[in-house]
């Protein structure tokens, strides 16, 4: 076995030659007192070993191998099951660069409380070395980060969902730049204080400073809180370096689209936490609509860079999925149940019977009995109380190789070249069911006001409209008006710009059922779309934007959809614009003093529009 277990204060294994990061690793020691310290060579063996050690401390649960071969279940303190919001910080010399969009404290005074939080934070628990990429290493639209953080939990998820371990030491060699991520679940195990099987601590800091490009985060071993290369550095940190940098790092996922000729075109599209990217990105079409084929590039994060040509290129940085659980069956999202058949990192979910998983959605019947989330009993007399045996926010984590729809290119160092950028909330009245801005800055209009009711991806309450511009609000690392203008300037940069959509499939009728039948009946609007950037589909001219009419769509072997449903569908009602417009007025209100008048001055255009 080729990791290299070492015991604190002796220096770095012989292989790290990088003086910075060998530097920083042993000042972090010091500071956070782990019993030793593990630089991750990224194996398998080494995965295998760190998860057997779970197994035994009771951490992670191994599923029966004949039904789920290679793969485990962890169940978190129900006090840790999301990402905190609230407790998640952008530290800016100046509190108006994090914007209002940020919790915010000066780095200096942030350090400082860090350094208290983390001082010995470590004791009695190996503190892991991860190196990583997000993107094929050595891409050009790649970047490096070093996570160190003392839960294997963190290093198993990142080896599945990052490009991880000796071959990225080997790429950062001597003096490579890399963003140093540090992570502790803040719980040393102490003689009062033992080890639990899910350490974490109440008081959390999920912090970045985008000037020095690090981050801190203290106290929470979930998701986004944890895996530090997703959305605290392909996001945070990597929106700030976009900006500074002349490129775009989104919260978008990225397909490819085929037609039955064979023409490919790619899109990206950015629907906010818990709204549809996996099952967008995997989407398989109605075979009536004749021999359309989607294939998956990513479901959660773009990086995008302007190439030679002036175009658009995407790259997908992670190599993972981790994607929501509950609602995923093999007739929602055929492709990522396929993709969850081995190799898999179960979190929250339920235990069945003979060693498997479920969770709600999973299965029309629930199984008799099962292990809940929280280790609980849990029948189907429990549903009828509402009791729920996944959690809502309940993920696996699988690698991207697995899933059937991958796309050819997913690993170009080049990217692919998008065509499309889409944008769409989770409204139940008022935004159509889909439109294309009628240009480049329209379309940063209707992304900037983007909305979305609130779901359990994020602590808090659930089902509230909220502005959600560009799907970004908790991941966008500076101040959101700042971030229209580098959008605005991006549009007038590159060549052939994307055309912008608007989808919504949410909107639901006067008894609240949802009115569109979603999922792979959206190859619908997505052949629109396409179709549209090559000058191939109908629309007409609204107040909004270009909208298809119903004869504009391929209606296939449709049986669901009827003429009438898609007018309501499509409607545009006066009246509910016009109170979406003062909401639009707020939400700018509030970005005031970095807000692109060019915007201010498009809502002044809609709303005249609107009066009738
Ligand atoms: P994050 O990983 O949190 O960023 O989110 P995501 O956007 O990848 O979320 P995901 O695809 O896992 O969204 C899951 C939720 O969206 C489930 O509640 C699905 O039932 C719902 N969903 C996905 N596609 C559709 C659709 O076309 N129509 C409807 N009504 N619901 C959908
Ligand atoms: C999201 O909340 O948008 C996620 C999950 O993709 S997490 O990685 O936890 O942020
Ligand atoms: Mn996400």
């Amino acid at each position: 076995m080729s990791q290299v277990i070492q015991q604190m204060n002796s220096t770095s294994p012989a292989h790290v030659k990088h003086v910075k990061l060998a530097a920083w690793v042993a000042e972090i020691a010091a500071l956070t007192e782990p019993k030793d310290v593990m630089w991750c060579d990224g194996s398998k063996a080494e995965a295998d070993q760190l998860f057997a050690q779970m197994v035994e401390r009771g951490s992670m649960i191994k599923l029966n191998p004949a039904k789920r071969p290679n793969s485990y279940l962890a169940l978190s303190d129900p006090s840790d099951v999301a990402r905190v919001e609230d407790r998640t910080y952008v530290c800016t010399t100046d509190p108006d660069d994090a914007g209002p969009n940020n919790n915010w404290e000066s780095p200096e005074k942030m350090k400082g409380l860090l350094k208290g939080l983390f001082k010995g934070c470590m004791r009695g628990r190996t503190m892991y070395v991860v190196p990583f990429s997000m993107g094929p290493i050595g891409s050009p639209i790649a970047h490096i980060g070093v996570e160190l953080s003392d839960s294997p939990y963190v290093v198993v998820n990142m080896r599945v969902m990052t490009r991880m371990g000796r071959e990225v030491l080997e790429q950062l060699g001597t003096d490579g730049e890399f963003v140093p991520c540090l992570h502790s679940v803040g719980a040393p195990i102490t003689a009062e204080t033992p080890d639990t099987k899910w350490p974490c601590n109440p008081n959390k800091y999920i912090c970045h400073f985008p000037e020095t490009r690090e981050i801190w985060s203290f106290g929470s071993g979930y998701g986004g809180n944890a895996l530090l290369g997703k959305k605290c550095f392909a996001l945070r940190i990597a929106s700030t370096m976009a900006r500074d940098e002349g490129w775009l790092a989104e919260h978008m996922l990225i397909l490819g689209v085929e037609s039955p000729k064979g023409e490919k075109s790619y899109v990206a599209a950015a629907f906010p936490s818990a709204c549809g990217k996996t099952n967008f990105a995997m989407l398989i079409p109605p075979t009536s609509l004749g021999g359309w084929k989607v294939t998956t590039v990513g479901d959660d994060i773009a990086w995008i860079k302007p190439g030679k040509d002036g175009q658009l290129y995407a790259i997908n940085p992670e190599a993972g999925f981790f994607g929501v659980a509950p609602g995923t069956s093999e007739k929602t999202n055929f492709n990522a149940m396929a993709t969850l058949k081995e190799n898999i990192i179960f979190t929250n979910v339920a235990l069945t019977d003979d060693g498997d998983v479920w969770w709600e959605g999973m299965t029309k019947v629930p199984p008799d009995h099962l292990i809940d989330w929280q280790g609980k009993d849990w029948t189907p007399a429990d549903a009828k109380s509402g009791r729920k045996a996944a959690h809502p926010n309940a993920r696996f984590t699988a690698p991207a190789e697995q899933c059937p729809s991958i796309d050819a290119e997913w690993q170009n160092p080049d990217g692919v070249p998008i065509s499309a950028f889409i944008f769409g909330g989770r409204r139940s009245t008022t935004v159509p069911l889909v439109f294309e801005a009628f240009n480049w800055n329209y379309g940063v209009y209707m992304a900037a006001t983007l909305g979305s009711e609130t779901t359990a991806a994020a602590t808090g309450a659930q089902g509230i409209v909220r502005r959600d511009p560009f799907a970004m609000l908790p991941f966008c690392g500076y101040h959101m008006g700042d971030y229209f203008n580098h959008w605005l300037r991006i549009g007038h940069q590159i060549k052939r710009a994307p055309r912008i959509f608007t989808v919504n499939w949410f909107r639901q009728d006067e008894d609240g059922n949802f009115m569109w039948p979603g999922f792979g009946e959206n190859m619908r609007v997505l052949k629109w779309v396409v179709e549209r950037c090559n000058g191939r589909a109908n629309a007409e001219q609204t107040i909004l934007g270009w909208t298809p009419k119903f004869s504009d769509l391929d209606w296939s072997g449709n049986e669901e959809v009827t003429e009438a449903q898609f007018n309501h569908l499509t409607a545009i009602d006066n009246l509910a614009w016009r109170e979406e417009l003062k909401l639009h007025a707020e939400w700018f209100e509030k970005l005031k003093s970095r807000m692109p008048r060019e915007l201010n001055l498009k809502r002044e255009l809609f709303e005249l529009a609107f009066v009738d």
